[in-house]
């Protein structure tokens, strides 16, 4: 009887964790292409960030940024490569939209690079020629029919608030709500679509953990679950202040972009490879989801297990608390799921040696052995393994973890495998993903609303510089002009966006004019 109740749970969590893998799942899995067209109102579009294409980093008022002052100090990136012109979006921006045109996109997201908006945060004054560049951006975007997508905050944090205690001191909130006011008041009216926050996970992992990322600290025992707290706190900030001042006149919808993996079972018949999964799940994407999306407050465990870590004898944790009001607060502030997916993980519990080689804290609290199957294709990003299922089944852990709420996929793309216009590694990749993401929708009934490429052009890839390329048009960076080009994938993508999907070639739409026969 025991084990009988023990199967059935296992098959539970199996099935909301992995649905493919549950042989009694009702959902068929379904292997190979699978032909669909999405729900009209589905969104196609790419993707950019202010620090990646501006350049003109110090021109017209802008002020320091950590990732100017990261890149300028040497050492860090690629060559020593810098974003000082990158793709000179800044004077090129019509350009930008001359492609975006050409690819024929319903959305187009960009971020704002906050010390252009607000050079000083501590003194909140705006710099309007910061504000008229976005202002032309955005109108010339909506001339054109593109929907402006709008993210506030991309990682590149002033210099002047992390000189003045980062996201540790709690004025940072009151100074990024000011920022949103300014975003929401001069360009509202326009924006339909708007991100808080950029994939916390890295600006607090990777910034204030490991210190691969500006500005190169290297906490990752506590600053990551501090920082993050108080990036939480100032999501919510925004999100009500657009709730209650911007929404009534505006009507646009508010989110934050998360970035995560598909956390699967290194083998799904063993129970602790299931759960191992699952905490790993909940410890990413969860330790910000959770709040959102789910209660106000951490995933439980996570808080189990930081707790457990933390090894402290009053019972106190690294992992920090939110008030009750806090959490009635932060609960529901969302419109939207934003979905950054590249790529899958596989889980099981981790032992010594391997809680010995990761740094201790946020890594080794999990307690979770991340691998990578040696038989998936890799691309030249360390992290960036070509594993398609991943899409449908991370759209499904969002589905089952919450609530099915809309998503829209903010970023997924590849890097450059050979450096040629004729990058057809990309466009088996973003076929596939797109693929598994139509079998999301339309078989699984995920709540999908949208799809963005990472990214238009190539730019530069933080600490990768210019070496690791991602657009599906190229910049010839040695070109004071920087003309894009549109590589294969552009002109496929262009194809796809067109056909809004994958119609059957069988049983093509009845206005389909491309047809020969
Ligand atoms: C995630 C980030 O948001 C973006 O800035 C980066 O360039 C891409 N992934 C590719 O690594």
């Amino acid at each position: 009887m025991l084990r009988l109740k023990m199967l059935i749970l296992l098959s539970i969590v199996v099935s909301s964790v992995f649905p493919c893998a549950a042989s009694d799942d009702k959902r068929n899995f379904t292997e190979g292409f699978y032909f669909g067209v999405m729900p009209e109102n589905f969104t196609w579009g790419v993707s950019t960030a202010a620090f990646q294409i501006e350049g003109a980093w110090n021109e017209d008022g802008k002020s320091e940024s950590i990732w100017d002052r990261f890149s300028h100090e040497g050492g860090h990136i690629a060559l020593n490569q810098t974003a000082d012109v990158s793709c000179d979006s800044y004077h090129k921006w019509r350009d930008d939209i001359t492609i975006l045109k050409e690819l024929g996109v319903k959305h187009y997201r960009f971020s704002l690079s906050w010390s252009r908006i607000v050079p000083d945060p501590t003194t909140g004054e705006v710099n309007q020629a910061g504000v008229n560049f976005y202002l032309n951006l955005i109108t010339a975007l909506k001339e054109a029919g593109i929907e402006p997508m709008v993210t506030l905050f991309h990682w590149d944090l002033p210099q002047i608030l992390e000189d003045n205690g980062s996201w540790g001191n709690e004025t940072i909130i009151q100074q990024y709500k000011h920022y949103a006011d300014v975003a929401f008041s001069h360009f509202g009216y326009w924006v339909k679509y708007w991100l808080t926050f950029n994939e916390p996970w890295v600006v607090t992992w990777s910034g204030y953990g490991i210190g691969e990322y500006a500005p190169g600290i290297k906490q990752p025992a506590t600053l990551p679950y501090l920082y993050a707290h108080t990036i939480i706190k100032c999501h919510a900030q925004a999100w009500h202040l657009y709730d209650t001042t911007y929404r009534p006149r505006f009507n646009g919808m508010v989110s934050i972009t998360l970035n995560t993996d598909f956390f699967a079972p290194k083998n799904s018949s063993k129970p602790e490879d299931v759960e191992a999964a699952e905490r790993a799940a909940q410890f990413s994407v969860g330790w910000f989801a959770h709040p959102i999306y789910v209660d106000g407050d951490y995933p439980q465990v996570m808080k189990d297990y930081v707790q457990r870590n933390t090894n402290s004898t009053d019972g106190s944790s690294r992992l920090p608390k939110f008030t009750d009001s806090e959490k009635l607060f932060i609960k529901g502030t969302f419109d939207y799921f934003g979905l950054n997916h590249y790529s899958t993980s596989l889980c099981e519990p981790a032992d010594a040696a391997y809680q010995a080689s990761v740094p201790k804290g946020y890594l080794g609290d999990m307690e979770v052995k991340l691998t990578r199957d040696p038989k998936w294709q890799k691309s030249s990003s360390s992290y960036l393994y070509y594993v398609p299922w991943g899409m449908r089944g991370i759209l499904n852990f969002i589905r089952t973890n919450y609530n099915n709420t809309p998503v829209i996929v903010t970023e997924n793309g590849v890097t450059d495998r050979n450096g040629t216009l004729l990058d057809f590694f990309r466009i088996q990749y973003i076929r596939a993903y797109i693929n598994e993401l139509t079998k999301a929708a339309l078989i699984d009934n995920c709540n999908v609303i949208g799809y963005t490429v990472w990214s238009i052009m190539d730019n530069f890839e933080w600490t990768s510089g210019y070496t690791q390329k991602f657009g599906l048009y190229y910049v010839d960076f040695d070109n004071p002009q920087r003309p894009r080009v549109a590589k294969q994938s552009g002109t496929w993508y262009k194809g796809v966006i067109a056909d809004h999907g994958f119609p059957d070639p069988m049983f093509p739409p009845k206005d389909d004019l491309r047809r020969t026969t």
